[in-house]
């Protein structure tokens, strides 16, 4: 057996050994640790999962690169900086873009960024009275009182103003964006915005200074502790080609693609996204954000368009020459889900899953392509039941990678998922499941 299989065999073991696998796909750990806690990104997962499979496959030797297709709130990234280790990456969402860009920034002297900071907030307490709402999207004022979403929207404008350094501009995006769920009146965060849980919302003036200088803290510490690693973003769709990196360049890929259970992050962002307009409504989330989503993470798509159409016209073409085992399983499976929505009149799940595997053909070969030789990819992953229908989804992805040319994939359990909706009505009672994909190049 070559060398880098039992090397992920014995890293595998050592994973179940070592216990808490159960946080590994999750951002627990992420809320309390430096850098990480700017920005609590319900979607994420464990910067120390990331730690430990960057420590325990030497990847700053030799100037190794990570790749991560799926960015988010950039766990990955900011992993990489600690380690010296060079990380590249895709995020399609401008308003998580942002956020990752913040994160694996660093500047000389982070003191002066409070001096920066209670300049703008002298100038807001100086005017944040006249801010005008009324051209505000109607969810902003649903979920934040008029005085606090007077003095945000302040905040904003002085953002957007040219008042502030350009090096200072990322970290004050990434502390008024993390103000927004404190200072709300109801429920904001991810997954969707929860009307019933009203709360005492906080006041943004009196929070922004203390959220600026964890900032502060933490990237004095950074410096200390000599964070050198370079990392890249780029707000680009990781279905396409991105020829800024290059073919087998990477030495290891670490990553969480949406899983294919509907979870629109268009819908789940839309405060944040109508905060800073980025988007001003419904059509532009969809075509700024869920267009350049993966077909999983929203039903974007037009149903007529795909409706009664022949599964392989839903399918990619070259997945369906490049990988037929796979693909006639998958087939096997949109049959079943079409059944059920025959049965139940329900919402597309069959072109939804269809598409999903296409979107994941694509994303699959561009890792595949710039990858090199012996290569690894770690792929967070969930399994799903569209309509009690059950889809492998981690199993397939993993052989639909081995047509695709990976010489190898593992695949374990992480933690069982979903058990938190058993009692809706209607839901199937399925248990699901969170993995870890290893594919070997
Ligand atoms: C599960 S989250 C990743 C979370 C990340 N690992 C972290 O720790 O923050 C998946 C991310 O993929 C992004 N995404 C969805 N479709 C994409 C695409 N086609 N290209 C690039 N990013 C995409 C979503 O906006 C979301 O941020």
């Amino acid at each position: 057996m070559p060398d880098i299989v039992k090397k992920v065999d014995n890293f595998l073991r050592f994973l179940k050994m070592n216990g808490n696998m159960e946080k590994h796909g999750t951002n627990s750990d992420n809320k309390t640790m430096p850098i990480h806690r700017w920005f609590s990104f319900m979607p994420g997962f464990s910067n120390v999962f990331v730690d430990t499979t960057f420590a325990y496959f030497d990847i700053n030797e030799n100037g190794g690169q990570v790749y991560d297709p799926f960015m988010g709130s950039g766990t990955t990234a900011v992993v990489g900086r600690k380690y010296g280790i060079t990380v590249v990456g895709n995020e399609s969402n401008k308003f998580l873009y942002e956020i990752g860009k913040a994160k694996i920034k660093f500047i000389e002297k982070p003191e002066l960024l409070i001096k920066a900071g209670e300049v703008l907030l002298q100038k807001c307490k100086s005017i944040w009275k006249k801010a005008d709402i009324s051209q505000e999207n109607f969810i902003l004022t649903k979920c934040f009182s008029a005085c606090n979403l007077k003095k945000l929207i302040t905040l904003r404008d002085v953002y957007y103003s040219n008042s502030i350094k350009k090096a200072y501009k990322p970290y004050i995006f990434l502390v008024i964006s993390s103000l927004l769920p404190r200072c709300a009146k109801v429920g904001i965060s991810i997954p969707y915005i929860s009307w019933k849980n009203t709360r005492n919302a906080e006041d943004p003036f009196v929070i922004f200074t203390k959220a600026l200088s964890d900032i502060k803290d933490d990237l004095l510490e950074a410096t200390e502790s000599g964070c050198n690693g370079d990392a890249k973003i780029y707000l680009f769709d990781s279905r396409k080609k991105n020829s800024r990196i290059l073919s087998n360049s990477i030495n290891l890929v670490f990553t969480s693609p949406p899983y294919l259970n509907n979870f629109d992050y268009g819908e789940a962002l839309k405060v944040y996204t109508y905060f800073w307009k980025i988007t001003k409504d419904w059509s532009e989330i969809t075509s700024k954000i869920r267009m350049k989503s993966l077909a999983s993470a929203t039903t974007y798509y037009s149903e007529r368009e795909y409706r009664g159409k022949d599964l392989k016209d839903i399918l990619e073409k070259k997945m369906l020459e490049k990988a037929p085992r796979v693909s006639q399983k998958i087939q096997n499976k949109i049959k079943l889900i079409r059944k059920q929505i025959n049965c139940k009149r329900g919402k597309s799940f069959d072109i939804l899953t269809g598409l999903y595997f296409k979107d994941m053909f694509l994303v699959l070969n561009e890792t595949y392509r710039v990858l090199k030789k012996n290569g690894l990819a770690f792929i967070v992953i969930g399994d799903s039941a569209p309509y009690g229908i059950y889809v492998p989804t981690d199993k397939y992805l993993g052989e639909l990678a081995i047509e695709l040319g990976f010489s190898k994939h593992r695949l374990i359990t992480l933690r069982p998922r979903g058990h938190k909706w058993t009692t809706l009505k209607n839901r199937h009672n399925l248990k699901l499941r969170e993995s870890l994909l290893v594919l070997i190049k």
